[in-house]
């Protein structure tokens, strides 16, 4: 379990200040210049040392991501882009981060873009997030007028941050949507290569990092990436926001040690499984985008990158969606598919057509209006939209479906069964 030592959103829940002064109390814009005196290859060393891996959904290392970044700048300028989409349901951690600790954020903003020779940052947030919006630029008006961002600020580094309102659309999060959204387009993911460190956006290097990627870089650097490395497990270091939902007694967003069980995760932090443990059905451990797991891996499992993909599903987002037994599985899972059908952009055919396709299957599937084969056949479909589609929403579609028919498909037949049974 993480002590409270070592947790770096110290706001979290916004019962302390909130403006620049107790975010300064609390540690933030400690020794900034300092930080950025080191020069870029000492911190970029640094983030890789620490390990830490992006925490907007695919876990990708996020020193080595900025290292990306071209060496020089030459007639295009470098843009750092902070993903604030926020859309991956049950995720709730940046929307906390953007409230009540922004200051964490925006340090960080300033150190990747130093780190990645880029002078303008841009914080894309999601349509619906607006006193998450008011929140962050009243920070970064605070910021501005005591000199820690602008063109001439105290820190030594031109640098100017600007906040971007999306429209609301989950699509929106995929990176490369984004940038064609911050650019004033329809939102829709382009294809890559080439990858935004190359071209993303205007045509610019760009990377796109998660709200929490970046915010506990300033944390990382202060304290060190032996500090960092030294919590969790190897290649799943550090801290870790989780969304804690569902059918628990008390639901929370809580910084936790990566890697902590499950159970303990949530019976310590969100009062346990309403009706205890074993009214435990399955839980959705990294948003729904990741396939669920049943109660018998839940027992044991730990919550990293790895320990969630040896059982076949994802750490995702960390938000976790618990279900007791009186869950309709089946139900719950068409309601995912749906979203999935709702949020396609359209561009690829599989994921277009197969959303849509999948939904009305799963629908049927729902009251047992199916037959055995079919399962098999949802299954083929989900493999045909997985891996052919121009980006990841067509992956994220599949895997719910996927998860459902290993974990629940004694559930299905028996769906279809008793249906056969009352027709007779
Ligand atoms: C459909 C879709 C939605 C996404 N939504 C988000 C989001 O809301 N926030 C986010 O940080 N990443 C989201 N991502 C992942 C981003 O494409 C990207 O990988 C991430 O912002 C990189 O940041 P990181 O390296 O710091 O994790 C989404 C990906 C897909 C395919
Ligand atoms: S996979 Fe779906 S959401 Fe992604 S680009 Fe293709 S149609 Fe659009």
């Amino acid at each position: 379990m993480l002590s409270d030592k070592d947790r770096i959103f110290t706001n979290l829940y916004g019962f302390d200040d909130l403006s620049l002064k107790g975010a300064m109390a609390r540690g933030a814009w400690d020794g900034t210049k300092q930080i950025l005196e080191r020069g870029i290859d000492a911190i970029i060393d640094e983030m890789k040392k620490s390990g830490l891996r992006g925490r907007g959904g695919a876990g990708f290392p996020t020193g080595l991501k900025w290292s990306f970044m071209p060496k020089e700048v030459k007639e295009r300028p470098h843009y750092l882009v902070v993903n604030a989409d926020e859309s991956e349901p049950g995720t709730c951690k940046d929307r906390d981060i953007l409230r009540n600790d922004p200051h964490t954020l925006i340090e960080g903003c300033l150190i990747a873009s130093f780190a990645m020779r880029a002078h303008v940052c841009y914080v894309y947030v999601r349509g619906e997030f607006i006193r998450e919006r008011e929140a962050l630029q009243r920070a970064i008006d605070e910021a501005y007028a005591a000199k820690l961002v602008g063109k001439d600020n105290i820190h030594g580094y031109p640098f100017d941050i600007y906040m971007h309102h999306g429209a609301g659309a989950y699509i929106c999060g995929e990176e490369t949507a984004l940038l064609e959204s911050l650019e004033g387009k329809k939102g829709q993911p382009r294809l890559k290569p080439p990858f935004p460190a190359n071209s993303g956006v205007w045509g610019c290097p760009t990377t796109v990092n998660n709200v929490e990627s970046i915010a506990v870089a300033p944390t990382i650097l202060r304290r060190g990436a032996g500090w960092f490395a030294g919590i969790g497990r190897p290649n799943n270091t550090g801290t870790k926001v989780f969304c804690i939902s569902g059918h628990v007694n008390k639901p929370c967003n809580v910084e936790e040690e990566m890697g902590i069980p499950l159970r303990e995760l949530i019976e310590k932090h969100a009062g346990g499984v309403r009706g205890g443990w074993d009214n435990l059905l399955a839980i959705i451990p990294g948003g729904a985008s990741v396939p669920l797991i049943p109660k018998s891996i839940c027992d044991d499992v730990l919550m990293d990158f790895d320990s969630l993909k040896n059982v076949q599903s994802g750490l995702g987002t960390a938000a976790v969606i618990v279900m007791d037994k009186s869950t309709d599985i089946v139900k719950a899972i068409t309601r995912l598919a749906y979203f999935y059908k709702h949020e396609s952009c359209g561009q690829c055919t599989p994921c277009r057509e197969g959303t849509g396709w999948m939904w009305r299957v799963m629908k049927r599937m729902t009251v047992g209006d199916s037959n055995p084969a079919e399962i098999d056949l949802l299954q083929e479909v989900t493999k045909e939209v997985e891996g052919h589609t121009i980006c990841a929403l067509g992956d994220a579609a599949a895997w719910p479906i996927q998860g459902l028919i290993r974990h629940f498909r004694p559930e299905l037949e028996r769906r279809m069964a008793a249906r056969k049974v009352a027709a007779e």
